[in-house]
Formats: structure tokens, sequence, C-alpha cells
């Protein structure tokens, strides 16, 4: 079953006068359970397909099915619903909020869901505990390494069971032993069901997918099944 499936996206930025083509007639179908790999040069147009699959972003024309229903039509809180409820997202700058303790980053998302205090508690001790950050709950982003910083972010993507996980270049700002463990988990996630969507400039992290997908000047050029 296709958990997603976009035909003939094509989005356009007007900066001024001038467009900027970002995608030009992308048509991608994900599988449930598919860990996918996206490469392509800097500004090839990979953050824009992730934000527009994420419902980040929309796109300036195509069609969008999740689960088989058509959504590229659904109003703002209608994708909001979609979004926070079956998709993760992890970026490369980890993207925490610095005033806040890795435990409250992760329970964040978890309080809009409507889980009571103790439990939403629960949930968030136990992923941290599963990325391996027993002992650092109480540290804020600045008192954590880039590494760790990157799981509180996974661990907090994890908190309403998503069904799919989109990474923006998540080792970019790591280095090679950190990022390798950080693919463990993505690994890890996938061995359990997780359907993963990862952006990389890494060759050696396609190695972690079953299918890389190269993206050039806004258009699929290449699609490789490993
Ligand atoms: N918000 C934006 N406004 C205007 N242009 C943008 C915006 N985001 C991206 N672009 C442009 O769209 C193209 C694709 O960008 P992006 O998706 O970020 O590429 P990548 O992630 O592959 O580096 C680039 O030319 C970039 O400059
Ligand atoms: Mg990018």
């Amino acid at each position: 079953m296709n958990i997603i499936e976009i035909k003939n996206i094509s989005k356009i930025y007007k900066m001024g006068k001038v467009d900027i083509d970002a995608l030009k007639n992308v048509s991608l179908q994900i599988k449930m359970g598919e860990f996918i790999t996206i490469m392509g040069h800097s500004g090839s147009g990979k953050s824009t397909l992730l934000n527009i699959i994420g419902l980040l972003d929309r796109p300036t024309s195509g069609t969008y099915y999740f689960e088989d229903a058509r959504i590229d039509n659904l109003n703002e809180d209608e994708l909001a619903t979609i979004r926070n409820k079956k998709i993760g997202f992890i970026f490369q700058t980890f993207n925490l909020l610095p005033q806040y303790s890795a435990l409250f980053n992760v329970e964040l998302p978890l309080v809009y869901s409507g889980c009571s205090p103790k439990r939403c508690r629960e949930i968030a001790l136990s992923l941290l505990k599963e990325v391996g950050l027993s002992g650092r709950e109480r540290h804020k982003p600045n008192e954590l390494s880039g590494g760790e910083q990157q799981r509180v972010a996974i661990a907090r993507a994890l908190v309403n069971d998503p069904m799919i996980i989109l990474a923006d270049e998540p080792t970019g700002n790591l280095d090679t032993k950190c990022g390798n463990e950080i693919m463990e988990i993505f690994a890890l996630l996938h061995q359990e069901g997780k359907t993963i969507l990862l952006v990389t400039h890494n060759e050696h992290i396609t190695s972690f997918s079953q299918r890389i997908i190269y993206l050039q000047d806004g258009k699929i050029i290449e699609g490789k099944n490993l």
C-alpha cells in the first residue's frame, strides 16, 4: 500500500519579479515501511520536496494522496491534524526550544494531543530512554552535544507515533561518529516498521535505505533500488 503518492507536484517561489521553479512536475509513490533517501546538489529542491510531503508547505500545483485519500484540497487545520498525528519531522539544525529541558521539548507536542500530564511524561521519558538519553532529561539543548540534541529531536518526532518520518539532512551538522549513531537509530525505527524519507549528501548513508532518489534542478532524474 502507498502511504503517500504525489503526482506532478510543482512549486514556484515568487521573488519580486522573478519566479523560482523549485520543483517541476515531481511524482513519487512511497510505500508503507519503505526507507528512501533523497540526494541532490544544494538548491535542487530536496527541502522543498520534503516540506511539501511533510505538509509544512503547499505545492503551486499537483495532487497529493495520503493513505489513498486526496489531501491537497484540505484547509490548514485539516492538514495540521494529519501532520501532527501521522508525520514526524527531523531537521539538520535540530530546532529544539533552547529555554526548555530535553524532557519538555519532547513533551510539548504531546500537550496538544490531549493525553494526561502523567501519561505525557511517561511517553517522553520512555522515548528519551529509547534514543539513549536516560540521565540527560533535565539538560537544556546548550548543555547537550550535537548528537544528543538530534536524539532529543528524534524522540520529539516520535511522540505521536507517526507513520512516516521525514528527515532533512539529520546528520549534516554532526561528525561521522555521531552521524553513524543517529543513522543506527533510523535503521532501528525502520526495522520497527516506520516509513522513512531522508535527505542526505552522504553516499554512505544511502546504504541504510532501500531506494535512492536523485533530484536535479527540481526534477527527479533517477531512482535506484538497492
Ligand atoms: N522560501 C523560499 N523562497 C524563495 N526561494 C526559495 C525558498 N526556499 C527555497 N527556495 C529556492 O528553491 C530552490 C530549491 O531550494 P531547496 O528546496 O531548499 O533545495 P535543497 O534543499 O536541495 O538545497 C533553490 O533555488 C532555493 O533558492
Ligand atoms: Mg535543503
